[in-house]
């Protein structure tokens, strides 16, 4: 099965997915990497693993929707069975996702719905909560609200800090996503209301 993933930054996500494709029984091959800005580690570890990039920077078109029309095109032309939002710090609009309907997920470093947006860990430690962790989730209009199809929980520690709490988190998140991708390519998908079976 074909992926297409789109990142923003440094890129640890895709590179676990990169190494799970390697073993030809993972079932899946990245075909692209998409990012929205210039110089993001996701884009090099793409290019070190020989696979095609691009760029679509929405400052480089008249308004959003030109943006969003460039970017669907683009992604499209690699005929992806799934895309993957792996630290995308972009929505994508209705175009993109009327042509990926149930195909684009995303990866979140919360406990949805607990901590939508950019801060998830920041914000569970504000919270005081003792468990948090990340789901993976298929995108709809809304910041981080489509229907899940995984999560993971991980300790929050006494002594955690906004940067050691993110790193246990993005480590679980990590697995969750090559686990459920796999699954996904493997054994196919439902999504039924709000629910993925
Ligand atoms: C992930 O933790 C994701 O949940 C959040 O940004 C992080 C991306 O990390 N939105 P990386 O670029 O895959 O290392």
């Amino acid at each position: 099965k074909r992926l297409v993933v789109l990142v923003s930054g440094s890129g640890s996500n895709l590179q676990a997915l990169i190494d799970a494709c390697t073993d030809p029984a993972y079932g899946a091959e990245v075909v692209a990497v998409g990012a929205d800005r210039e110089g993001t580690f996701g884009v090099e570890r793409a290019q070190q693993a020989g696979i095609p990039t691009f760029v679509h920077r929405v400052k480089d078109y008249p308004d959003r929707d030109a943006w969003d029309r460039a970017l669907t095109e683009e992604v499209a032309s690699y005929e992806p069975d799934l895309v993957v939002s792996a630290g995308f710090l972009k929505l994508c609009g209705p175009r993109f996702l009327d042509r990926f309907p149930g195909r684009y997920i995303n990866t979140h470093n919360s406990l949805l719905p607990a901590f939508p947006g950019m801060n998830g860990p920041g914000e569970a430690l504000a919270a005081g909560v003792k468990l948090a962790g990340a789901t993976l989730f298929i995108c709809d209009a809304g910041v981080d609200t489509g229907p899940i199809i995984a999560q993971c929980a991980v300790p929050v520690e006494d002594d955690d800090t906004v940067e050691t709490l993110t790193e246990r988190i993005k480590e679980a998140e990590r697995a969750q996503l090559v686990a459920s991708v796999g699954r996904m390519v493997r054994d196919g998908w439902k999504v039924e209301g709000h629910r993925v079976r």
